[in-house]
């Protein structure tokens, strides 16, 4: 019997309502909206209110994944929830999401592969339902970042960039041999040599005796570093590589794809790599201009808006590309 193969049969997303414009930003540090605009194509970004938790970004993205899919949340059985800006240092936010959907006894665990994550739980989800463990695997990718930034003069090169969101995609078995839609191959990839190059080292069990003290948040290593430009330099090497490795696996040419799918990282990034690769502007879906860098949640995100704006039609194969923090970069292909 064929192995059955993961097709996504529900995706959603949510981004919460208030809505951060560069210049609320250029009130609070050194930057402009020019300056923003055109490093990055940033125009706003949301972030939470007070009171808002991660779990609630999550569970209002998998309700409208399970909605898409005529589901409920005991159809699931298995959730991997995807972040690098955790509610709690332990337990995962899929815990408190599990919980928030109602459910008892649903396995569930966190992926840590920074913007890469969402990719990385594509493939953990592929693998559980081809070899049969589960059927239907939710992935969500869910990130707060806008409490982790350091909104200031010192850390305006990387607090512009992000944004809060969550996306979430359910995949189910598809073993139906006339039915070929379903994703295709995965590619995952990671370098931990540059783990340093964009980071944030506190809390961390690597110091001692505490992870964390004033001393650490008055040195601001509570907050993340990164080093723009030599990460940006490997991203539009390491995407275009990845995105080729994985249409070629699936025995399939650039310009099979319908719609290509990156990581929001910086417009410009992705501007680079299209160009490069000869992709057109229209086979391209990007919403950084609106959410900034919501990190893993940014490709779910980008694939729920393709999917309801009526963009995907059956058969459309899709490529989602990432690169980030790790370094990870990893791409997957899919027949819608
Ligand atoms: O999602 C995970 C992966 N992340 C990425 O892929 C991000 C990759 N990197 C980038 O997107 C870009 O490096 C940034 C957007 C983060 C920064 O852009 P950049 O063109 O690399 O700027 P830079 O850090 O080299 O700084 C250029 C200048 C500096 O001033 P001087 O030294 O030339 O006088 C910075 O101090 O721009 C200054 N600068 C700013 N000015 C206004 C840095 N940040 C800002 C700011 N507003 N927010």
């Amino acid at each position: 019997m064929m192995k059955p193969r993961a097709r996504i049969i529900g995706t959603g997303m949510y981004v919460p309502d208030r809505v951060v414009t560069n210049d609320d930003l250029a009130k609070r540090m050194d930057t402009s909206d020019e300056w923003i605009r055109q490093r990055t194509g940033i125009e706003e970004r949301r972030y939470i209110e007070p009171g808002q938790q991660p779990a609630d970004l999550a569970s209002a993205a998998t309700k409208n994944a399970l909605e898409a899919a005529q589901l409920g949340p005991e159809d699931i059985d298995c959730i991997v929830l995807t972040t690098l800006s955790s509610q709690a240092d332990f337990p995962g936010t899929s815990f408190f999401l599990q919980d928030q959907l109602g459910l008892s006894d649903t396995p569930c665990f966190d992926v840590r592969a920074q913007c890469s994550g969402f990719i990385y739980g594509l493939a953990v989800g592929n693998g559980f339902i081809h070899s049969g463990m589960y059927r239907r695997v939710l992935v969500v990718g869910c990130e707060v970042h806008s409490t982790g930034i350091d909104i200031s003069d010192e850390g305006r090169d990387v607090a512009v960039i992000f944004g809060d969101g969550a996306g979430a995609a359910l995949l189910e078995a598809n073993d139906d041999e006339s039915d070929d839609s379903g994703l295709l191959e995965i590619r995952l990839h990671a370098e931990g040599k540059f783990a340093k190059k964009l980071w944030i080292e506190a809390p961390g069990s690597g110091f001692w005796p505490v992870r964390i003290n004033h001393e650490l948040i008055d040195e601001r290593r509570h907050f993340p570093y990164m080093e723009g430009r030599f990460v940006f330099k490997h991203a539009v090497r390491r995407m275009p590589e990845v995105l080729l490795e994985t249409l070629h696996a699936a025995s399939l040419k650039l310009e099979d794809v319908d719609l290509f799918l990156f990581h929001q990282a910086n417009l410009r990034i992705n501007e680079f790599v299209m160009e490069q690769m000869g992709i057109p502007a229209e086979r391209c879906s990007n919403n950084i201009q609106r959410y900034g860098n919501c990190s893993s949640a940014s490709i779910p995100i980008l694939l729920d808006e393709a999917a309801r704006s009526g963009r995907l039609e059956p058969g459309h194969i899709v490529s989602m590309t990432s690169f980030g923090s790790g370094f990870t970069w990893a791409s997957a292909v899919l027949r819608w």
